[in-house]
């Protein structure tokens, strides 16, 4: 029975693991090269934002279930160790850099016992998993026998809990019976009476996790690009999505027009498949991700050219009303932020802009130290020609338009997620602009009581 597990890697996959892992009853042991990570989580403080986290890290740190060290011989005795260490983009742009997952496998290995099972959670360029085989089997202790598994992870910032402890798939790819066996052990507390479990081979695991990344990134831009017709045609792009997405071949996810994706994982990986992709001689079958990723770029352009055009055509010395620094809601994340993207190019282009965001503040200031920064909505608001809400937190979606409209200068929205109530805002006196909409005038409300009566006439 396995009881033990380590999890090399304890940035937010590897954290989200660990405390998981403990809530399922394991023992679990976290590795990690940074130290000051590991003082943090050791402590019980979880170095980023991520909802129902820090309870879990607490309760399973401050009950000892799970701990935390830098030394990666202290995990060896563990029954499973978890890969969860990053694949950044590498420097040159071409592919994911997978230093760390072979750093971490060759640290393991020679401190070995007995025979082990390495499963790999981060996501890798397809055939990394039989290439840290044998790094595997190069380093192993004589008479050790150490297996390697894939078993992708799909959650999502911002609801790593339920994602991991309620998954709605899990895919293992394996390459012995034993391995699978381990893992159904291991995810038994997880896996509620309907999940699939998909026995894969190696490289079709490290498959599904990419293309299940490119395809939520061609989702997203299939409905940008015909937001971009909707723009030169006056169609609206929210009619369209809603309508296409009660085909139940398409369905409503991912189907939301706006500014695009950002973030750690789907930009970075689409690009890295491509590489991966011609690298392996078949470069045309992805081609196309090459126009999911300009479609994606171009709509932060789009929402520059029509904040510039909102203001009458330059941005100098305009006030703007940036809200949102992450790239989406209930993250503090900003890596590729698209809202922080159009935040600087404001800026560059002579706009005082000002931002504010519920929880990456500190990350926003510490990637962009020059942009301008606002203490609360309001204080963004104050003054403003011109709002872009650019991370659809309910926060902003709840502020009342009316008393909003008492703080700027010029009641002018523009809507980067299409998420504002159009009708609500248009009615306290806001021009409304989403993406992939025409462009809304304020309703000024008719004396009702005329119009009733030419209806009844009209009846
Ligand atoms: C993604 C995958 O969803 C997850 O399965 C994988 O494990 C990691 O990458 P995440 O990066 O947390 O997760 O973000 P996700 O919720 O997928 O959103 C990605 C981006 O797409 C965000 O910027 C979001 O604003 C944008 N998006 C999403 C849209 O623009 N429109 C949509 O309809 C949905």
């Amino acid at each position: 029975m396995t009881t033990t597990i380590s999890v090399i890697g304890t940035g937010y996959l590897g954290a989200t693991h660990a405390a998981c892992m403990a809530e399922l009853g394991f023992a679990v042991i976290g590795v990690d090269t940074d130290p000051a990570k590991i003082a943090d989580l050791s402590a019980g403080r979880l170095p980023f934002y991520e909802p129902g986290l820090p309870e879990l890290l607490r309760a399973h740190t401050d009950g000892g279930a799970l701990r935390f060290t830098t030394s990666i011989a202290e995990a060896a005795d563990a029954d499973v160790h978890f890969l969860c260490v990053g694949t950044p983009q590498r420097a040159d742009g071409l592919g994911a850099d997978t230093t760390h997952v072979r750093a971490a496998v060759a640290g393991l290995v020679p401190h070995l016992r007995r025979d082990a099972l390495i499963v790999g959670k981060s996501t890798v360029p397809v055939g990394t998993a039989h290439e840290l085989q044998a790094v595997a089997d190069a380093l192993a202790p004589e008479g050790v026998r150490v297996e390697i598994a894939w078993n992708p992870e799909f959650l999502r910032e911002g609801r790593s809990v339920e994602d991991t402890l309620r998954p709605d798939r899990l895919v293992l790819g394996v390459t012995s019976e034993a391995a699978e066996q381990t893992l159904r052990t291991v995810y038994k507390r997880a896996i509620g009476a309907g999940t699939p479990v998909v026995v894969t081979d190696l490289v079709s695991a490290e498959l599904v996790k990419v293309s299940a990344n490119a395809f939520l990134a061609t989702k997203i831009s299939f409905i940008n690009a015909v937001a971009e017709l909707c723009e030169a045609t006056g169609g609206d792009v929210t009619d369209v999505s809603r309508a296409l997405g009660h085909d139940a071949r398409i369905g409503h996810a991912f189907l939301k027009a706006g500014l695009g994706f950002g973030g750690g994982c789907l930009p970075k990986d689409i690009r890295a498949m491509m590489a991966r992709a011609g690298e392996l001689g078949v470069d045309q079958a992805l081609t196309f991700l090459r126009e999911v990723d300009d479609i994606n770029m171009r709509r932060r352009h789009r929402v520059v050219e029509m904040a510039t055009d909102e203001l009458g055509g330059s941005l100098l010395g305009r006030r703007v009303a940036v809200l949102g620094a992450a790239f989406k809601p209930l993250t503090d994340d900003v890596r590729d932020s698209p809202a922080l993207n159009v935040a600087a190019q404001l800026q560059l282009r002579g706009a005082q802009v000002r931002v504010y965001d519920p929880q990456a503040m500190d990350n926003a200031r510490a990637v962009f130290p020059t942009l301008a920064y606002a203490d609360s909505a309001a204080d963004a608001l104050a003054g403003a020609d011109l709002v872009l809400l650019l991370t659809e937190w309910s926060e902003f979606l709840e502020l009342d338009p009316a008393q909003a409209g008492d703080l700027v200068a010029q009641r002018r929205v523009i809507d980067g997620r299409n998420a504002l109530d159009t009708d609500a805002w248009r009615r306290a006196g806001w021009s409304y602009r989403g993406l992939g909409r025409p462009r809304m005038e304020p309703i000024v409300e008719s004396a009702a009581p005329v119009a009733a009566t030419e209806l009844e006439l009209v009846g």
